[in-house]
């Protein structure tokens, strides 16, 4: 069981931000990737929707036999997990937009959040907003047709930069200091957000905690590979092969799958 691997999934190639921090973190462990381009993105589909897709996802990596699921999406996180907790044996990881660091150490009092609309509507997202941040302003910004254009692989296209600029305005004229990137696509980003933002604005993303939750709960159900004899990387994608390569190391297989 402990050689068995980790599965992660989520709407897209997003969540490869997740997998590379699991996987530095985690170098023994090997893992199964699931890309669910072809019905990307999830942000503006209906609970119900993202947590039958959420389904689905889950039980093709419980055929691969994983021991533990990262659910590397926000979107599902949000309106799913509580649901896959309930239905599986399987310990499962998830996403949450880090608010909590973000509002414990600005200083300007005011953060960005820039997220799916199926993220700031979920019920997870308003309770932890209101436990953590209710002193602090918060901008909160849906980063409409982002998901899109990374999928479609414009991540450096000028359409792409209009949008950031459109998106960054409000959160400027706030003055905030952190800037919260809730969506697992996002971090691929962030050389353009460096761009456009003042240096003072830190930008946060969810990899390194993710992974570190990954290795404590592995650890606490004595999941943890201790060798790292044949570790591998499997990515499946039901969208375009190219696009999912074009975020992995050059020598990484990736194959198609219906699902
Ligand atoms: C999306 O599919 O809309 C974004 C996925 C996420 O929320 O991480």
């Amino acid at each position: 069981m402990k050689e068995n691997p980790i599965g992660l999934f989520d709407s897209g190639i997003g969540g490869t931000s997740i997998y590379k921090a699991v996987n530095k973190l985690l170098p023994n462990e090997s893992t199964i990737y699931l890309a669910d381009s072809a019905n990307a993105p999830y942000g503006p589909k209906g609970r119900e929707w993202i947590i039958e897709r959420s389904i689905i996802n889950t039980e093709l990596l419980l055929e691969h036999n994983c021991k533990l699921i990262v659910v590397a999406c926000n979107t599902a996180t949000t309106n799913a997990i509580s649901i896959l907790r309930e239905k599986y044996k399987v310990p499962f990881i998830g996403i949450e937009p880090a608010i909590k660091p973000a509002s414990l150490k600005t200083k300007t009092r005011a953060i960005g959040i820039l997220a799916t609309k199926g993220t700031f509507s979920s019920e997870l997202f308003m309770q932890t907003s209101k436990l953590y941040c209710s002193d602090v302003f918060r901008v909160e910004q849906i980063g409409e047709g982002l998901v899109d254009l990374i999928e479609s692989g414009k991540l450096n296209s000028t359409e792409m930069t209009r949008l950031l600029q459109k998106y960054l305005k409000p959160m400027l004229k706030a003055n905030i200091d952190y800037l919260v990137l809730g969506c697992t696509h996002y971090p691929y980003l962030i050389p353009q957000l460096k761009q456009l933002l003042p240096k003072s604005v830190k930008i946060i993303d969810s990899g390194k905690a993710v992974a570190k939750q990954t290795s404590v709960v592995l650890n606490s159900h004595g999941l943890l590979c201790e060798n790292d004899q044949n570790v591998y990387h499997q990515f499946y994608t039901n969208g375009s092969l190219d696009v999912l390569k074009s975020v992995l190391p050059q020598h990484q297989q990736v194959d198609f799958l219906n699902f």
